[in-house]
């Protein structure tokens, strides 16, 4: 197993460039089962979540082949409908194949991907939503059989939340629907936006509108397409945070700040200048932060809970005390022992996390428990003082791509054993 070794207090300087996100990514490449062609998808990260997606297309049939940052997806010899249990549980979001091998297969069998380190995670709304629009699904321990008879009935799904994953099941599901699908209170966030974008070029009819409305016109055929994933705005966040603790002046290149514009005041009430422009984000931090009071994860356009635990770490310094709220998950305060560790002082009482802000964070050995908190703890460890020792680096390796050489390229002392 492999570790992180930092030595923290280095101040980070220059530029790199921000990878295409996760979290669009991965649903893209579920999408490529329903297009009946060859699918070239530019800017896609090389994560082990990534190859987990890859592996199970490769498993229904698709061949798949990666030059650079650049994947090719011939899915026109599907031949099969299953997942076994053990490529569905390398990853949660594997659940979203369901929508897509349906759409292309009239059936699809696997098992329920379960629960996971920030929480329960049930897929209720896909279900029910599926369920509804007419697909006959078959549950018993775990293992889910579903099936369309002839094609998906039209239908108007209302979500109790607004799910990413239930949207974009939904969104798969329907393509070749006999009418219009419509999702009400859908999910708005960028990556189901570059999702819909892929499907649309691939010949699909997606409309989605600001207020949480996707229509979904059903089609008789998809073609090939190529699309290029938009960048991440978790992991531009995340850089951003490890600048404001550490302090600097980086410039991130294709980060999207209208991505992800709830978080930008944070940064600026925290004491950071933000210079954005159309495809770069410039942060210049002199690493002394002030505390924030008042944040809480929302659905977009809210602030991202994937960006919690990253700007809770830079917080740990920030003089006073914050305050976050965790809305979306039950149980995504796993990094905060972690941070305490390194002298932190932060009390959780249910949902609310208090940062009680500290003069110097010391290098610890740390262990990550899941993917944002790994990067928390990166985060915090830049602006320790002395050695920070980080394990579990398989969580951070599902979604952040070379870590340590982007940050050994602005300057941190970082490397990998
Ligand atoms: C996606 C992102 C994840 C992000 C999350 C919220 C991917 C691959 N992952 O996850 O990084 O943190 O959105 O922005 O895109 N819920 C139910 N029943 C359901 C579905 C969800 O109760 O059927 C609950 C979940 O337990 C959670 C909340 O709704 O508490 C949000 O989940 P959801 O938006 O579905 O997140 P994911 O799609 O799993």
């Amino acid at each position: 197993m492999s570790e992180l070794i930092i030595n923290g207090k280095k101040s980070l300087k220059g530029e790199i460039d921000i990878q295409g996100a996760k979290n669009s990514c991965l649903p893209i490449l579920a999408a490529c089962v329903l297009v009946e062609g060859v699918s070239v998808i530019h800017n896609c990260p090389k994560l082990s979540d990534v190859n987990a997606a890859v592996k199970i297309l490769e498993h229904l049939g698709c061949k798949v082949e990666r030059k650079g940052s650049s994947l090719f997806v011939d899915s026109r010899k599907i031949s099969c409908y299953n997942i076994p249990t053990e490529l569905m549980c390398q990853m949660r979001s594997s659940i979203v194949f369901l929508g897509s091998v349906l759409s292309r297969m009239k059936k699809a069998k696997l098992c329920s991907p379960g629960g996971c380190e920030i929480g329960l995670r049930p897929i209720d709304l896909h279900l029910s939503a599926l369920r509804q629009l007419g697909v006959s699904i078959d549950e018993s321990a775990g293992d889910l059989n579903c099936e369309i008879k002839n094609r998906l009935k039209p239908g108007v799904i209302s979500l109790s939340f607004p799910s990413v994953g239930a949207t974009e099941n939904i969104m798969l599901a329907s393509v070749f629907s006999e009418g219009k699908t419509v999702i009400l209170n859908a999910a708005r966030e960028p990556e189901v936006s570059d999702l819909a974008l892929f499907l649309n070029k691939s010949g699909c009819r997606v409309k989605l509108d600001a207020q949480g409305t996707v229509v979904i016109e059903g089609v008789k055929n998809t073609h090939g397409v190529t699309h290029s994933v938009l960048s991440d705005r978790i992991v531009s966040l995340t850089y951003m945070a490890a600048v404001a603790a550490a302090g600097g002046d980086v410039t991130l290149n294709r980060a999207c700040a209208s991505d992800f514009l709830a978080a930008i005041p944070v940064f600026e009430r925290a004491g950071c200048r933000i210079i954005s422009k159309k495809n770069s984000l410039r942060i210049i931090s002199n690493g002394k932060l002030s505390c924030i009071k008042d944040i809480r994860t929302m659905p977009f356009p809210g602030f991202p809970t994937d960006a919690q635990a990253p700007i809770m770490a830079m917080l740990c310094k920030g003089k006073g005390t914050s305050v976050i709220v965790e809305n979306i998950f039950e149980n995504r305060f796993k990094h905060v022992s972690q941070l305490n560790k390194m002298g932190a002082k932060i009390k959780v009482e249910g949902r609310v996390a208090i940062i009680d802000g500290v003069s110097e964070l010391y290098g610890a050995p740390v262990e990550a428990v899941d993917l944002r908190g790994g990067g928390a703890l990166v985060v915090a460890a830049l602006c320790a003082e002395g050695k920070t020792t980080v394990s579990g680096i398989h969580h951070v390796d599902r979604g952040y791509e070379k870590i340590e050489e982007c940050l050994r390229k602005l300057g941190a002392d970082i490397e990998r054993r």
